[in-house]
């Protein structure tokens, strides 16, 4: 595995906001607290070693002033936190190499090494400690103990308040970053929605300028698409209906004309072009939206009539399975989409076999099954396009427009239905048709 592949950004805009804001702001805030810290560190050693310098000038010439036989009974009265004075020539050894008190030793030669000379030498130990020792003006030894103190500990409650601080802060970030990707959480489930019917919920104009900006221009897109298609519609509608009458004038010509072959392949003619005609307008129709509101129906009832019709036209038609409830659905659209599947199946093969089966898990499923050709396994989401014909169907005998599916595939979409088609192992195709109650 890479190392990189370990760092890769999170996927949501949502997360990767999040992990910048909060890493970025705890670093921020840790390098904060690291300069703070050496600030207090800084100055509180200064305040020492100053405090030091001060005290142990005067206590020196105190104690060089007073009579020999006086100065051990004032020893402990001079003795700090930090340091005390021996009389006596104390302990040697190297030069102090710490940097605290090193500090130290400087201020105290600064502050008596011109009037005393005298010698600093580090202490071993487990603290840091150091001895200057000097000579006072009558001879006598003079040693000052000093054991250097680093700052104060840092109080128990620091880190406590500090992951609080950090804690505020995730949470504002947090807060912040819902508020700038909730809208676009908003617009893309609005886009979504946007189905064939054109009737998805329009997005509230309110809040921050530039969601409001983006809604805005979301709406005035959904309204001009549905006004495409609106204006797309009459025009079809306008050309279909202004063609039935030259069809017309032509077929009643036609029909006053001498038989001949060919009256009879213009009639043929005539009539694919009245199919055409009828379809587009229906495809359009379908695509607009043009729903029907749904209403409980007997489903059995429905298919039952819809065999009939075909049995009573002569076409094998067969229906195995009831759904058993009534059904709210739209039974138009319902009975549109298993009359075109009953079609195809019927002009392919020759007879066609509707399998239902009731309601499991919220959904019935109908099958229209055939023993036909089938569809090449790279084809059958193509078939649903407009105007999509196998090239294999291209003939006279099985003429259509290649408009039925795609109507069935837009008003099942329309329904909250999946339509969808697979060959069947032992040949055929299988349409097979998903229903919700749309209750
Ligand atoms: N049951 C089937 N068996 C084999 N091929 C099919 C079947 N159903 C559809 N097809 C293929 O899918 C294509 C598209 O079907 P669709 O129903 O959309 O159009 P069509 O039947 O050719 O024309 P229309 O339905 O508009 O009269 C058909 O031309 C055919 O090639
Ligand atoms: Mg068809």
């Amino acid at each position: 595995m890479k190392p990189l592949s370990l760092l890769r950004a999170p996927r949501t805009l949502f997360a990767r906001l999040i992990v910048i804001l909060c890493v970025g702001l705890a670093l921020a805030q840790a390098l904060s607290f690291w300069v703070t810290m050496k600030e207090r560190d800084q100055a509180t050693i200064n305040l020492m070693v100053g405090y030091i310098e001060r005290e142990v000038v005067s206590s020196v010439a105190l104690l060089d002033r007073m009579p020999a036989a006086e100065r051990p009974q004032w020893l402990p009265r001079l003795a700090r936190r930090s340091y005390d004075f021996i009389l006596g020539p104390g302990i040697t050894g190297n030069p102090p190499d710490a940097r605290l008190s090193a500090l130290v030793a400087a201020s105290i030669t600064e502050g008596i090494g011109t009037s005393y000379p005298l010698t600093v030498n580090a202490v071993p130990g487990d603290r840091e400690r150091m001895q200057v020792h000097l000579q006072l003006s009558d001879g006598s030894p003079l040693t000052i103990d000093l054991r250097p103190m680093p700052g104060p500990p840092m109080s128990g409650w620091l880190p406590l308040a500090l992951i609080l601080q950090l804690a505020v802060l995730a949470s504002c970030c947090w807060l912040a970053v819902r508020l700038a990707t909730e809208p676009l959480h908003r617009l893309a489930q609005a886009a979504d929605a946007l189905g064939p019917s054109l009737k998805s919920e329009r997005l509230p104009e309110t809040g921050p300028s530039e969601v409001v900006r983006a809604a805005r221009a979301f709406n005035a897109m959904q309204d001009r698409i549905a006004l495409f298609i609106a204006e797309r519609i009459q025009v079809l509608a306008a050309i279909s209906h202004d063609l039935q009458t030259p069809i017309t004038r032509m077929r009643l010509r036609l029909d006053t004309a001498e038989d001949s072959p060919q009256q009879a392949r213009m009639l043929q003619d005539l009539q694919e072009m009245e199919n055409l005609v009828k379809e587009g307008v229906a495809y359009a129709r379908t695509l607009h939206g043009a729903a029907e509101v749904p209403c409980r129906i007997d489903p059995d009832a429905l298919f039952d009539s819809l065999v009939f019709d075909y049995a009573d036209a002569g076409q094998d038609v067969s229906l195995q399975g009831r759904i058993g409830t009534p059904l709210v659905t739209r039974p138009q659209a319902l009975r549109r989409i298993l009359g075109n599947l009953i079609d195809n199946a019927l002009k392919f093969s020759g007879a066609a076999e509707i399998v239902v089966s009731p309601f499991e898990n919220g959904q019935a499923t109908i099958s229209i099954l055939d023993r036909g050709p089938g569809i090449p396994s790279d084809l059958l989401e193509s078939v649903f396009e407009p105007f999509y014909r196998v090239e294999s169907s291209r003939n006279r005998g099985t003429g259509g427009t290649g408009l039925g599916l795609a109507i069935a595939r837009q008003l099942s979409l329309a329904m909250d239905a999946d339509l969808s088609l697979q060959n069947r192992p032992d040949g055929g195709l299988e349409a097979r048709l998903t229903l919700k109650n749309l209750e």
